[in-house]
């Protein structure tokens, strides 16, 4: 019998079904029929390191990747990426990709579909557990594992570059809460809700805003504190961060602008420009 590995390369083609596991088709004429290949078959529920094996439905995949406004520039990882359909179908976007698997049979399987659908130069996959691979270069992180590993995982998520998209199928982040999610997707038969966090600059501290001092408490992309001048104190409300763009009230003035590391500056709604500097974290 062939072996695994030569079976898929000589004579499989495979590719990812719209709403279920992968499947595999033989080519007839490079297969003698007394010796059918061992195609990996996996299946639904199968067990896997820290969580089994469920596929996300095409129709999450595709919303997903709406979700996070996917680009060709991006650099997206599925963590547990099973049979590779998040990873291949953000390569058919044009974007990098990469898939992260502990089941070695997954990855090979994720392979040969990669290469299948033409696009093996932007789709890799590397057999390796998640809790100790850097993927600090991604741009967007997919996942669809578990509350307790969505949890495990939250500090390095949030330690990756401002404004990275974590989009996960199903799951949480216990108290970081998302800034989208979606309920319901249309031909999707189960898990079908996705939730999206964007990855907030660090700002807690006390900053210089002109010549009156902005202290900020940060809890994920919400923030709160004062601002104090010579006139006195006013609090600051309705604050938030999305990525690297910082928005709040003074009293009923809105502040916008942009964070870049120690310094922000943006505009009030009336048109003044503001600055700021961090002065002590
Ligand atoms: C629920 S499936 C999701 C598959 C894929 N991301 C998707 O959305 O279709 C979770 C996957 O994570 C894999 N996995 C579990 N623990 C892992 C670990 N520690 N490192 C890498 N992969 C892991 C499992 O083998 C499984 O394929």
């Amino acid at each position: 019998m062939m072996s695994l590995r030569k079976a898929l390369v000589a004579a499989t083609v495979c590719s990812l079904a719209a709403s279920g596991a992968a499947w595999c088709q033989t080519s007839p004429s490079e297969t003698a029929p007394s010796s059918p290949p061992s195609v990996y078959k996996p299946t639904v529920g199968q067990s896997g390191k820290d969580v089994v094996w469920v596929p996300t439905s095409q129709a999450l995949v595709d919303r997903m990747l709406d979700m996070v406004k996917l680009t060709p520039q991006d650099r997206l990882v599925d963590l547990g990426s099973g049979d590779g359909r998040m990873v291949i179908t953000a390569a058919k976007r044009g974007a990098t990709a990469r898939g992260i698997e502990f089941n070695p049979d997954m990855v090979e399987l994720s392979r040969q579909a990669a290469k299948a659908e033409g696009v093996s130069d932007r789709a890799r996959f590397e057999r390796a557990d998640i809790f100790q691979s850097d993927f600090s270069d991604a741009t967007v992180v997919t996942l669809f594992l578990l509350p307790d590993l969505n949890l495990r995982l939250r500090p390095t998520l949030l330690n990756m570059k401002p404004g990275t998209r974590v989009v996960s199928n199903t799951f949480m982040m216990d108290d970081w809460e998302p800034d989208e999610s979606v309920q319901a997707v249309q031909g999707c038969g189960g898990h079908c809700s996705a939730h999206k966090w964007i990855v907030p600059a660090k700002v807690a501290g006390t900053w210089s805003l002109g010549d009156r001092e902005m202290v900020l408490t940060q809890k994920f992309q919400k923030i709160e504190g004062s601002v104090r001048g010579k006139g006195g104190s006013a609090p600051i409300t309705e604050g938030r961060i999305e990525g690297t763009r910082i928005s709040f009230m003074v009293g009923n003035e809105r502040y916008t602008g942009e964070i870049n590391g120690t310094a922000m500056q943006g505009k009030t709604e009336r048109g003044t420009p503001w600055r700021a500097r961090l002065r002590q974290l």
